[in-house]
Protein backbone atom coordinates (compact mmCIF):
# COMPACT_ATOMS: atom_id res chain seq x y z
CA UNK A 1 0.00 0.00 0.00
CA UNK A 2 2.77 2.54 0.62
CA UNK A 3 4.48 1.59 -2.25
CA UNK A 4 1.50 2.04 -4.44
CA UNK A 5 0.90 5.53 -2.38
CA UNK A 6 4.50 6.91 -3.08
CA UNK A 7 4.16 5.51 -6.69
CA UNK A 8 0.91 8.07 -7.09
CA UNK A 9 3.07 10.25 -5.16
CA UNK A 10 5.73 10.76 -8.37
CA UNK A 11 7.97 12.32 -5.29
CA UNK A 12 12.09 12.40 -6.72
CA UNK A 13 13.23 8.43 -5.64
CA UNK A 14 15.18 10.55 -2.67
CA UNK A 15 12.36 12.21 -1.36
CA UNK A 16 10.12 8.64 -1.49
CA UNK A 17 12.91 6.54 0.40
CA UNK A 18 12.48 9.48 3.52
CA UNK A 19 8.80 9.19 3.39
CA UNK A 20 8.95 5.52 3.65
CA UNK A 21 11.77 5.47 5.91
CA UNK A 22 9.86 8.01 8.62
CA UNK A 23 6.34 5.50 8.30
CA UNK A 24 8.58 2.24 8.89
CA UNK A 25 9.86 4.23 11.92
CA UNK A 26 6.92 5.78 13.20
CA UNK A 27 5.92 1.46 13.12
CA UNK A 28 8.53 0.25 14.58
CA UNK A 29 8.30 2.63 17.89
CA UNK A 30 4.42 3.14 17.98
CA UNK A 31 4.42 0.96 20.95
CA UNK A 32 5.95 4.22 22.70
CA UNK A 33 3.78 6.87 21.31
CA UNK A 34 0.39 6.34 23.25
CA UNK A 35 0.57 9.49 24.87
CA UNK A 36 1.29 11.86 21.98
CA UNK A 37 -1.38 13.72 20.96
CA UNK A 38 -1.47 14.51 16.55
CA UNK A 39 0.33 12.40 14.08
CA UNK A 40 3.08 15.23 13.84
CA UNK A 41 3.99 14.73 17.72
CA UNK A 42 3.79 10.66 17.35
CA UNK A 43 6.03 11.33 14.32
CA UNK A 44 8.97 13.40 15.75
CA UNK A 45 9.33 11.36 19.19
CA UNK A 46 9.52 8.34 17.27
CA UNK A 47 12.53 9.68 14.86
CA UNK A 48 13.85 10.90 18.14
CA UNK A 49 13.58 7.02 19.55
CA UNK A 50 15.43 5.70 16.60
CA UNK A 51 17.78 8.48 16.65
CA UNK A 52 18.87 7.70 20.03
CA UNK A 53 18.36 4.06 19.77
CA UNK A 54 20.77 4.17 16.65
CA UNK A 55 23.29 5.74 18.54
CA UNK A 56 23.02 3.49 21.46
CA UNK A 57 20.68 0.42 21.39
CA UNK A 58 21.40 -0.09 25.32
CA UNK A 59 19.90 3.72 26.02
CA UNK A 60 16.69 1.31 26.42
CA UNK A 61 16.47 -0.71 28.76
CA UNK A 62 15.26 -4.57 28.32
CA UNK A 63 12.19 -4.51 30.31
CA UNK A 64 11.07 -1.64 27.93
CA UNK A 65 11.50 -3.27 24.78
CA UNK A 66 9.71 -6.33 25.87
CA UNK A 67 6.69 -4.28 26.90
CA UNK A 68 6.44 -2.25 23.97
CA UNK A 69 8.18 -3.01 21.02
CA UNK A 70 6.26 -6.09 20.07
CA UNK A 71 2.59 -7.09 21.28
CA UNK A 72 2.57 -8.94 24.27
CA UNK A 73 0.96 -12.32 23.11
CA UNK A 74 4.17 -13.14 20.91
CA UNK A 75 5.57 -14.02 24.49
CA UNK A 76 3.22 -16.60 24.31
CA UNK A 77 4.78 -17.99 21.00
CA UNK A 78 8.44 -16.82 20.59
CA UNK A 79 10.73 -17.32 23.40
CA UNK A 80 12.15 -14.08 25.64
CA UNK A 81 14.81 -12.84 22.95
CA UNK A 82 16.75 -9.42 24.09
CA UNK A 83 19.15 -9.55 21.17
CA UNK A 84 16.03 -10.04 19.01
CA UNK A 85 14.03 -6.89 19.96
CA UNK A 86 17.36 -4.98 20.09
CA UNK A 87 17.82 -5.53 16.21
CA UNK A 88 14.14 -5.62 14.74
CA UNK A 89 14.09 -1.75 16.54
CA UNK A 90 16.63 -0.64 13.95
CA UNK A 91 16.28 -0.28 10.15
CA UNK A 92 16.87 -3.50 7.96
CA UNK A 93 19.91 -4.32 5.82
CA UNK A 94 19.36 -4.66 2.30
CA UNK A 95 20.76 -7.93 0.53
CA UNK A 96 21.58 -8.83 -2.99
CA UNK A 97 22.14 -12.52 -4.16
CA UNK A 98 25.32 -12.62 -7.23
CA UNK A 99 24.93 -14.87 -9.60
CA UNK A 100 27.74 -18.18 -8.32
CA UNK A 101 30.81 -17.38 -7.71
CA UNK A 102 30.46 -13.38 -9.27
CA UNK A 103 29.82 -11.65 -5.65
CA UNK A 104 33.26 -10.01 -5.63
CA UNK A 105 32.78 -8.77 -8.90
CA UNK A 106 29.60 -7.48 -8.80
CA UNK A 107 30.35 -5.87 -5.50
CA UNK A 108 33.19 -3.96 -7.18
CA UNK A 109 30.90 -2.64 -10.48
CA UNK A 110 27.99 -1.95 -8.08
CA UNK A 111 30.14 -0.20 -4.93
CA UNK A 112 29.09 0.54 -1.66
CA UNK A 113 28.46 -3.49 -1.11
CA UNK A 114 30.14 -4.92 1.64
CA UNK A 115 29.75 -8.73 1.49
CA UNK A 116 28.74 -11.58 3.54
CA UNK A 117 32.42 -13.31 3.71
CA UNK A 118 33.55 -16.42 2.17
CA UNK A 119 32.15 -19.81 2.68
CA UNK A 120 28.76 -20.66 1.35
CA UNK A 121 27.12 -17.74 1.57
CA UNK A 122 30.00 -15.95 -0.62
CA UNK A 123 27.58 -14.66 -3.17
CA UNK A 124 25.56 -12.78 -0.62
CA UNK A 125 26.28 -8.64 -0.45
CA UNK A 126 25.01 -6.02 1.79
CA UNK A 127 23.91 -3.17 -0.29
CA UNK A 128 24.80 -0.04 1.48
CA UNK A 129 24.41 2.53 -0.97
CA UNK A 130 21.52 5.44 -2.38
CA UNK A 131 21.37 4.19 -6.35
CA UNK A 132 17.90 2.69 -7.16
CA UNK A 133 19.04 -0.52 -7.63
CA UNK A 134 16.26 -1.47 -10.38
CA UNK A 135 17.84 1.05 -13.20
CA UNK A 136 21.17 -0.32 -12.76
CA UNK A 137 22.62 -2.46 -15.89
CA UNK A 138 23.80 -5.29 -13.52
CA UNK A 139 20.21 -5.55 -12.37
CA UNK A 140 18.86 -5.16 -15.97
CA UNK A 141 21.21 -7.85 -17.12
CA UNK A 142 20.31 -10.52 -14.05
CA UNK A 143 23.53 -10.16 -12.54
CA UNK A 144 21.95 -10.29 -9.30
CA UNK A 145 18.87 -10.78 -7.06
CA UNK A 146 17.37 -8.58 -4.23
CA UNK A 147 16.64 -11.42 -1.91
CA UNK A 148 17.51 -11.46 2.16
CA UNK A 149 20.35 -12.93 3.38
CA UNK A 150 18.19 -15.63 5.48
CA UNK A 151 15.81 -16.90 2.64
CA UNK A 152 19.42 -17.33 0.66
CA UNK A 153 20.34 -19.83 3.53
CA UNK A 154 17.64 -22.06 2.48
CA UNK A 155 18.15 -22.52 -1.00
CA UNK A 156 21.63 -23.29 0.01
CA UNK A 157 20.08 -26.23 2.72
CA UNK A 158 17.90 -27.23 0.08
CA UNK A 159 21.46 -28.37 -1.65
CA UNK A 160 19.89 -29.58 -5.33
CA UNK A 161 22.17 -31.27 -7.69
CA UNK A 162 22.20 -30.69 -11.27
CA UNK A 163 19.87 -32.66 -12.92
CA UNK A 164 17.52 -33.88 -10.42
CA UNK A 165 14.20 -32.79 -10.27
CA UNK A 166 12.50 -30.35 -7.63
CA UNK A 167 8.83 -29.07 -6.95
CA UNK A 168 8.91 -25.25 -4.92
CA UNK A 169 5.68 -26.04 -3.78
CA UNK A 170 5.08 -21.92 -2.69
CA UNK A 171 7.14 -20.27 -4.96
CA UNK A 172 5.66 -16.96 -5.02
CA UNK A 173 7.68 -14.75 -7.14
CA UNK A 174 10.44 -17.18 -7.28
CA UNK A 175 13.11 -15.77 -4.59
CA UNK A 176 13.92 -19.43 -3.87
CA UNK A 177 13.29 -21.27 -7.62
CA UNK A 178 15.67 -18.59 -9.22
CA UNK A 179 18.59 -19.65 -6.47
CA UNK A 180 17.83 -23.24 -6.59
CA UNK A 181 18.37 -23.12 -10.51
CA UNK A 182 21.58 -21.23 -9.81
CA UNK A 183 22.63 -23.62 -7.99
CA UNK A 184 21.29 -26.64 -10.33
CA UNK A 185 23.72 -24.76 -13.00
CA UNK A 186 20.05 -24.38 -15.00
CA UNK A 187 20.20 -28.32 -15.55
CA UNK A 188 17.38 -30.60 -14.42
CA UNK A 189 13.74 -29.45 -13.81
CA UNK A 190 12.16 -27.29 -10.98
CA UNK A 191 8.28 -27.06 -10.77
CA UNK A 192 6.95 -24.09 -9.13
CA UNK A 193 3.80 -23.66 -7.88
CA UNK A 194 1.64 -21.29 -5.96
CA UNK A 195 -1.57 -20.18 -5.59
CA UNK A 196 -1.36 -16.94 -6.68
CA UNK A 197 -1.19 -16.89 -10.49
CA UNK A 198 0.05 -13.10 -10.23
CA UNK A 199 3.16 -13.96 -8.37
CA UNK A 200 4.04 -16.85 -10.87
CA UNK A 201 4.01 -14.14 -13.34
CA UNK A 202 6.58 -11.96 -12.03
CA UNK A 203 8.54 -15.14 -11.72
CA UNK A 204 8.36 -15.81 -15.11
CA UNK A 205 9.91 -12.05 -15.87
CA UNK A 206 12.46 -12.68 -13.36
CA UNK A 207 13.27 -15.74 -14.58
CA UNK A 208 14.08 -14.52 -18.04
CA UNK A 209 15.91 -11.73 -17.07
CA UNK A 210 18.32 -14.30 -14.88
CA UNK A 211 18.13 -16.43 -17.85
CA UNK A 212 16.95 -19.45 -15.58
CA UNK A 213 15.24 -22.26 -18.06
CA UNK A 214 14.93 -25.06 -15.76
CA UNK A 215 11.67 -24.56 -14.49
CA UNK A 216 8.06 -24.68 -14.79
CA UNK A 217 5.36 -22.43 -13.56
CA UNK A 218 1.98 -23.83 -12.68
CA UNK A 219 -1.02 -23.18 -10.07
CA UNK A 220 -1.76 -24.76 -7.28
CA UNK A 221 -3.78 -24.15 -4.31
CA UNK A 222 -2.46 -26.85 -1.96
CA UNK A 223 -5.14 -28.67 -1.70
CA UNK A 224 -5.16 -32.85 -1.89
CA UNK A 225 -5.37 -33.17 -5.21
CA UNK A 226 -1.65 -32.86 -6.37
CA UNK A 227 -0.82 -31.09 -9.69
CA UNK A 228 1.76 -33.87 -10.65
CA UNK A 229 1.97 -37.45 -10.86
CA UNK A 230 5.95 -37.85 -10.33
CA UNK A 231 8.32 -37.91 -7.81
CA UNK A 232 10.64 -35.60 -6.73
CA UNK A 233 14.30 -35.72 -5.60
CA UNK A 234 13.24 -32.73 -3.15
CA UNK A 235 10.68 -30.76 -2.57
CA UNK A 236 10.58 -26.90 -0.70
CA UNK A 237 7.72 -25.86 1.27
CA UNK A 238 8.69 -22.34 1.40
CA UNK A 239 5.35 -22.60 3.33
CA UNK A 240 2.81 -18.50 4.29
CA UNK A 241 3.43 -17.72 7.66
CA UNK A 242 2.09 -15.04 10.04
CA UNK A 243 5.98 -13.46 8.96
CA UNK A 244 7.25 -12.49 12.96
CA UNK A 245 10.37 -13.17 11.42
CA UNK A 246 9.77 -10.05 9.35
CA UNK A 247 8.71 -7.42 11.45
CA UNK A 248 12.26 -5.36 11.36
CA UNK A 249 11.29 -5.11 7.79
CA UNK A 250 7.65 -5.09 8.11
CA UNK A 251 7.02 -3.32 11.36
CA UNK A 252 3.18 -2.25 10.75
CA UNK A 253 2.78 -6.22 10.72
CA UNK A 254 3.79 -6.46 14.23
CA UNK A 255 0.45 -4.65 14.96
CA UNK A 256 -1.99 -6.12 12.68
CA UNK A 257 -1.11 -9.85 12.96
CA UNK A 258 -2.89 -12.16 16.12
CA UNK A 259 -2.62 -15.47 17.72
CA UNK A 260 -5.59 -16.80 15.55
CA UNK A 261 -3.60 -15.63 12.50
CA UNK A 262 -0.67 -18.20 13.57
CA UNK A 263 -2.79 -20.31 14.71
CA UNK A 264 -4.60 -20.69 11.28
CA UNK A 265 -1.57 -20.40 9.44
CA UNK A 266 0.06 -23.33 11.69
CA UNK A 267 -3.19 -25.50 10.33
CA UNK A 268 -2.18 -24.49 6.53
CA UNK A 269 1.76 -25.69 6.88
CA UNK A 270 0.49 -28.55 7.95
CA UNK A 271 -2.06 -29.50 5.75
CA UNK A 272 0.55 -28.53 2.66
CA UNK A 273 2.98 -30.91 4.14
CA UNK A 274 0.75 -33.71 4.28
CA UNK A 275 -0.38 -33.23 0.77
CA UNK A 276 2.84 -32.45 -0.91
CA UNK A 277 4.60 -35.62 1.55
CA UNK A 278 3.75 -38.60 -0.92
CA UNK A 279 5.40 -36.45 -3.89
CA UNK A 280 8.86 -37.05 -2.08
CA UNK A 281 11.16 -39.94 -3.80
CA UNK A 282 11.95 -42.39 -1.71
CA UNK A 283 15.40 -41.77 -0.46
CA UNK A 284 14.28 -37.59 -1.40
CA UNK A 285 14.50 -34.67 0.71
CA UNK A 286 11.42 -32.41 2.31
CA UNK A 287 12.43 -28.90 3.53
CA UNK A 288 9.80 -26.82 5.17
CA UNK A 289 10.93 -23.60 5.68
CA UNK A 290 8.76 -20.12 7.63
CA UNK A 291 10.10 -16.75 7.73
CA UNK A 292 8.50 -16.59 11.19
CA UNK A 293 9.25 -17.49 15.04
CA UNK A 294 6.47 -18.89 16.21
CA UNK A 295 6.46 -22.02 18.06
CA UNK A 296 2.83 -23.44 16.53
CA UNK A 297 3.90 -22.50 13.16
CA UNK A 298 7.68 -23.88 13.61
CA UNK A 299 8.36 -26.82 16.11
CA UNK A 300 4.84 -27.89 16.19
CA UNK A 301 4.20 -27.78 12.90
CA UNK A 302 7.72 -30.35 12.35
CA UNK A 303 6.70 -32.37 15.33
CA UNK A 304 3.26 -33.13 14.49
CA UNK A 305 4.71 -34.03 10.88
CA UNK A 306 7.16 -36.51 12.22
CA UNK A 307 4.79 -38.25 14.37
CA UNK A 308 2.39 -38.75 11.45
CA UNK A 309 4.87 -39.51 8.76
CA UNK A 310 7.43 -41.71 10.41
CA UNK A 311 9.37 -42.44 7.13
CA UNK A 312 10.50 -38.93 6.89
CA UNK A 313 13.92 -39.03 9.03
CA UNK A 314 15.68 -36.10 10.04
CA UNK A 315 18.32 -34.75 8.22
CA UNK A 316 21.03 -33.13 9.90
CA UNK A 317 22.22 -30.00 7.75
CA UNK A 318 24.75 -27.50 8.46
CA UNK A 319 23.05 -23.66 8.41
CA UNK A 320 25.04 -21.46 6.25
CA UNK A 321 24.95 -18.80 8.14
CA UNK A 322 27.03 -20.36 10.72
CA UNK A 323 28.87 -23.34 9.09
CA UNK A 324 30.74 -23.95 11.96
CA UNK A 325 27.83 -24.74 13.85
CA UNK A 326 26.68 -28.70 14.57
CA UNK A 327 24.85 -29.72 11.80
CA UNK A 328 21.20 -29.58 12.54
CA UNK A 329 17.67 -31.20 11.06
CA UNK A 330 15.89 -27.89 12.50
CA UNK A 331 17.85 -24.47 11.75
CA UNK A 332 17.01 -20.86 13.39
CA UNK A 333 18.50 -18.12 12.09
CA UNK A 334 17.32 -14.94 13.89
CA UNK A 335 17.73 -11.20 12.43
CA UNK A 336 20.69 -10.90 15.04
CA UNK A 337 22.72 -13.85 13.30
CA UNK A 338 23.21 -11.83 10.12
CA UNK A 339 20.80 -8.88 10.17
CA UNK A 340 18.67 -10.71 7.60
CA UNK A 341 14.14 -12.23 8.56
CA UNK A 342 13.81 -14.71 10.89
CA UNK A 343 13.54 -18.08 9.46
CA UNK A 344 12.94 -21.65 10.96
CA UNK A 345 13.85 -24.21 8.52
CA UNK A 346 13.26 -28.19 8.95
CA UNK A 347 14.92 -31.11 6.77
CA UNK A 348 13.93 -34.45 6.28
CA UNK A 349 14.73 -37.32 4.62
CA UNK A 350 12.06 -39.79 3.46
CA UNK A 351 13.59 -43.82 4.11
CA UNK A 352 14.55 -45.67 0.39
CA UNK A 353 12.02 -48.02 -0.22
C1 LIG B 1 6.64 -17.27 1.88
S1 LIG B 1 5.77 -16.96 0.42
C2 LIG B 1 6.80 -17.70 -0.78
C3 LIG B 1 8.04 -16.94 -1.13
C4 LIG B 1 8.81 -17.54 -2.27
N1 LIG B 1 9.10 -18.95 -2.07
C5 LIG B 1 10.12 -16.80 -2.53
O1 LIG B 1 11.18 -17.28 -2.12
O2 LIG B 1 10.07 -15.73 -3.15
C6 LIG B 1 4.43 -18.09 0.54
C7 LIG B 1 3.67 -18.30 -0.74
O3 LIG B 1 2.66 -19.28 -0.48
C8 LIG B 1 1.57 -19.01 -1.33
N2 LIG B 1 0.41 -19.72 -0.76
C9 LIG B 1 -0.40 -19.35 0.22
N3 LIG B 1 -1.31 -20.30 0.50
C10 LIG B 1 -1.06 -21.30 -0.33
C11 LIG B 1 -1.64 -22.56 -0.55
N4 LIG B 1 -2.67 -22.99 0.18
N5 LIG B 1 -1.11 -23.34 -1.53
C12 LIG B 1 -0.06 -22.93 -2.26
N6 LIG B 1 0.55 -21.74 -2.09
C13 LIG B 1 0.06 -20.95 -1.16
C14 LIG B 1 1.45 -17.51 -1.35
O4 LIG B 1 0.80 -17.08 -2.52
C15 LIG B 1 2.92 -17.09 -1.29
O5 LIG B 1 3.42 -16.85 -2.58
Amino acid sequence: MLRKALKAADLPPEEAARVASTVFTYYRWLGWLENERGIEARLRRAMELAARFAKNPFSLPAGHLRAKAVPQWVWSEVPLNDPWLRTIQREPKLWLRARPGQGRALAKSLGDCKRFGEGPLADALQYTGRKDLFLTQEFQEGAFEVQDISSQAVSLICAPSPGETWWDVCAGEGGKTLHLSDLMQNKGLIRATDRAEWRLNRLKRRAARARAFNYQASVWDGGPTLPFHGLFDGVLVDAPCSGIGTWQRNPHARWTTTLEDVRELAAVQGRLLAHVARAVKPGGKLIYAVCTLAASETTAVADAFESAFPEFKPLPVSNPLIPEAPPSARIWIWPQHAGGNGMFVAVWRKEAA
